[in-house]
């Protein structure tokens, strides 16, 4: 607390990362990043950016990665905008197109920026509860709002929704913007990017952070009508020109040129996702359906957060919300290699014995 800052700045409740531990040789499963190292062909674009046009900014625009983002996704470059990380780019996407006079609508259980951000902008919610089995029901979306944003697969909970009831939704919310978040889409969940052409109303954002392999880089885009990616420039160009460095740009851009890595990649993730599963259920845990890079599961017996404490003394990190409550008995537990599924194993083996 000080007497120097503004206002809003006592009432933000800041959101909280996983932590990123600095002791070596732990099993990191808590952040849903990728096992895998980015394409070999991103570490070359990197090091031949090691030069002295780093004197120089950077695009301001970021052309070059943008037509490369439009064509894997097969959109026009005026289709695309990038940002550092797609946490910039959703809190661009809160303060340019979901701050209206009516609440924005999204899941109680759901990425838990989305409320920071409606703090920091001043921005009117209704958070939707989920049904009991944890999914987004879109009936309950049917009411007035000023826009509707979730994640698809939804995070924590990892559950797909159908392509056909996002196009429902959008059917029948044609004068607000829907936004679906597929930061984790590439593991196996349907992408609503082909919808883009047909709705004007439909914003996409998508992240190198996850299935390209690249957190560490800072680089997410969205997809959506020229008018919404307007709208969005409009915002960046009045908040960072450079939010793109030229190392961003060019690990981006051969990132999203190495189609063949990043297949390969998400195939190997979800194979050992599908085998975790087996083995998880096989010793009484309850898994939900994943769509995603991680799973959210509990066990019949044991409690989520003694789980998360004593799979740390086995040097293995996990993730365990507290709230809301009837998440409590869940871990959300990011997919590793092979090797690291099996200490995950054996460590639940002799935590359960
Ligand atoms: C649902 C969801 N959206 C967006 C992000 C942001 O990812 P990044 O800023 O790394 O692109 C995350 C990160 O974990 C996430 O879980």
């Amino acid at each position: 607390m000080s007497q120097f800052w503004s206002d809003i700045v006592h009432g933000l409740t800041p959101y909280v990362p996983g932590e990123q531990p600095k002791l070596e040789n732990l099993v990191k499963l808590n952040t849903n990043e990728n096992p895998y190292g980015p394409s070999p062909r991103v570490i070359a674009a990197l090091k031949a950016e090691a030069a002295d046009s780093l004197r120089l900014y950077p695009d301001p625009n970021s052309d070059r990665l943008k037509a490369a983002i439009a064509d894997y996704h097969s959109l026009q470059p005026n289709q695309v905008f990038v940002g550092n990380g797609s946490d910039e780019v959703l809190a661009h996407v809160f303060q340019a197109l979901l701050k209206h006079s009516r609440p924005l609508l999204f899941p109680d259980i759901t990425y838990s920026f989305y409320p920071v951000y409606c703090g920091l902008y001043e921005i009117e919610f209704e958070a939707i509860p989920l049904d009991r089995y944890f999914e987004i029901n879109i009936h309950d979306y049917d009411k007035p709002n000023g826009g509707i944003i979730f994640p698809n697969p939804n995070a924590p909970t990892s559950i797909p929704l159908e392509l056909e009831k996002i196009e429902a939704l959008l059917e029948k919310n044609k004068y607000s913007v829907v936004v679906i978040d597929e930061a984790y889409v590439d593991f196996g969940t349907e992408s609503a990017v082909r919808l883009i052409n047909t709705y004007p109303n439909l914003l996409v954002t998508q992240t190198l952070s996850k299935a390209r392999s690249l957190a560490g880089l800072r680089v997410g885009y969205a997809l959506g009508h020229k008018d919404l990616i307007e709208a969005l420039i409009r915002v960046k160009d009045s908040f960072n020109s450079y939010p793109i460095d030229r190392f961003a740009e060019a690990g981006a851009i051969a990132a999203m040129q190495d189609a063949d890595y990043f297949e390969d990649t998400c195939r190997k993730v979800v194979a050992t996702r599908d085998a975790l599963v087996k083995r998880l259920e096989a010793m009484n845990f309850v898994v939900l359906p994943s769509g995603a890079n991680f799973i959210f599961t509990k066990h019949k017996t044991r409690d989520g957060a003694e789980l998360t404490a004593k799979l740390r003394e086995h040097s293995i990190i996990v993730r365990h919300f507290k709230n809301p409550t009837r998440i409590a008995p869940y871990m959300r537990i990011t997919i590793g290699t092979e090797q690291q599924s099996e200490q995950l194993i054996s460590a639940l083996e002799a935590i359960l014995r």
